[in-house]
């Protein structure tokens, strides 16, 4: 089965064709970050209308470089991310979405944007390191702009919400305290950047630095997290610091990179273990960090977990997830009912 996905919910626009749930025939995404750069954040007045200039070219893109010519025929359902996110941006997608399913009478399959973010992972399946499918029960840590949560995952549809952030999203605070370090949006690449891949020297953890940030959350037995009070130290020390050369941006990058990846892996192999699954799914922008890669890797692997993270075009938001996500959850609805939800969450 061919599902062509779409993923508008914030400053990228992305269309895909996958084939069957795991295998990408192509996922273009443009993205208008280059826009949000001088601002520190997304403008979602300027991200609503690049969806709508760039979301034609991107779906033609898309079937071009699968060598669909004709979609009525080569292509069996669409799916489209309908929240959460920002509502012009997502009304973009939900829209175009819908009027293609009518045109080419296909069925038309929601998706929850965060679960999406999840199915990057059986998109991996094609490769040789994950030949297998995920086994569920299994845990999910969905790390991104906007959202901080881990979920229990009995079967495809089947989730329970365990706990999430109280306040900021992990990448919100990564993007947060890049502007307070004078470096670029998105803040994550950034801080990882000049934080630099200090485990590669280390092994096993990263080394300590000279500032010591606190770990928000990390011995609560519940499964929140809180990233606020995490940035707003950072402030405070660098508003304490004189000067800020270089040097100095490496170790607090370093040690904020540090303190939320502790709580991270912390919270999340605490949950494995506590609902007895043997797998760890990670998904979302942040997915995309090497530190949190490694060491929830390695933890993972010291606890018998088998630990998964899309690759980072996978992690970031794009449209193959969608339609993997689709592809596993087949529940077609009215087309004309779909309504985007920004607010849209676990239920
Ligand atoms: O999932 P995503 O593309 O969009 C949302 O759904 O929000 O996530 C974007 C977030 C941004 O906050 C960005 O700074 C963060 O993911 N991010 C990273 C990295 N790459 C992207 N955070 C840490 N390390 C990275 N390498
Ligand atoms: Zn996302």
């Amino acid at each position: 089965m061919r599902i062509l996905g779409f993923e508008t919910t914030c400053d990228e626009t992305s269309a895909a064709v996958v084939e069957n749930g795991m295998k990408v025939i192509s996922n273009v995404v443009s993205s208008s970050q280059d826009f949000h750069k001088k601002y520190g954040g997304v403008v979602p007045e300027v991200a609503a209308r690049e969806q709508v200039r760039t979301i034609i070219p991107v779906v033609k893109e898309a079937l071009l470089k699968a060598r669909v010519s004709n979609p009525a025929r080569e292509v069996d359902a669409i799916a489209v991310a309908y929240g959460p996110g920002l509502i012009g941006s997502l009304l973009v997608g939900v829209e175009s979405a819908k009027t293609m399913a009518i045109v080419w009478n296909k069925p038309l399959v929601p998706v929850n944007h965060l679960v999406g973010h999840v199915y990057a992972n059986w998109i991996q399946v094609t490769k040789p390191q994950y030949s297998k499918s995920p086994k569920f029960p299994l845990i999910a840590l969905i790390v991104s702009g906007g959202h901080t949560d881990l979920v229990l995952m009995t079967d495809h549809g089947k989730y329970k919400w365990l706990g999430g952030t109280l306040d900021d999203a992990a990448g919100e605070a990564f993007d947060k305290v890049a502007r307070v370090l004078g470096l670029g949006y998105p803040g994550g690449p950034e801080i990882e950047r000049v934080a630099g891949a200090k485990y590669l020297v280390t092994g096993n953890q990263a080394p300590a630095t000279k500032y010591h940030l606190p770990r928000p959350m990390i011995k609560d037995e519940n499964f929140d997290f809180s990233f606020s009070g995490l940035k707003t130290a950072v402030v405070n020390l660098v508003h304490s610091l004189e000067i800020i050369d270089h040097r100095k941006k490496t170790e607090i990058a370093s040690e904020f990179q540090n303190a939320v990846v502790d709580v991270l892996v912390e919270k999340t192999i605490r949950a494995a273990k506590k609902y007895r699954v043997t797998e760890i799914l990670v998904g979302g922008g942040v997915a995309a960090n090497s530190e949190l890669k490694h060491r929830m890797s390695k933890v993972g692997l010291k606890n018998k977990f088998s630990v998964r993270f899309p690759s980072t075009d996978l992690s970031v938001d794009n449209g193959a997830m969608i339609a993997a996500c689709a592809f596993y959850n087949f529940n077609p609805v009215k087309i004309e009912s779909l309504q985007a939800q920004s607010g849209l969450y676990f239920s």
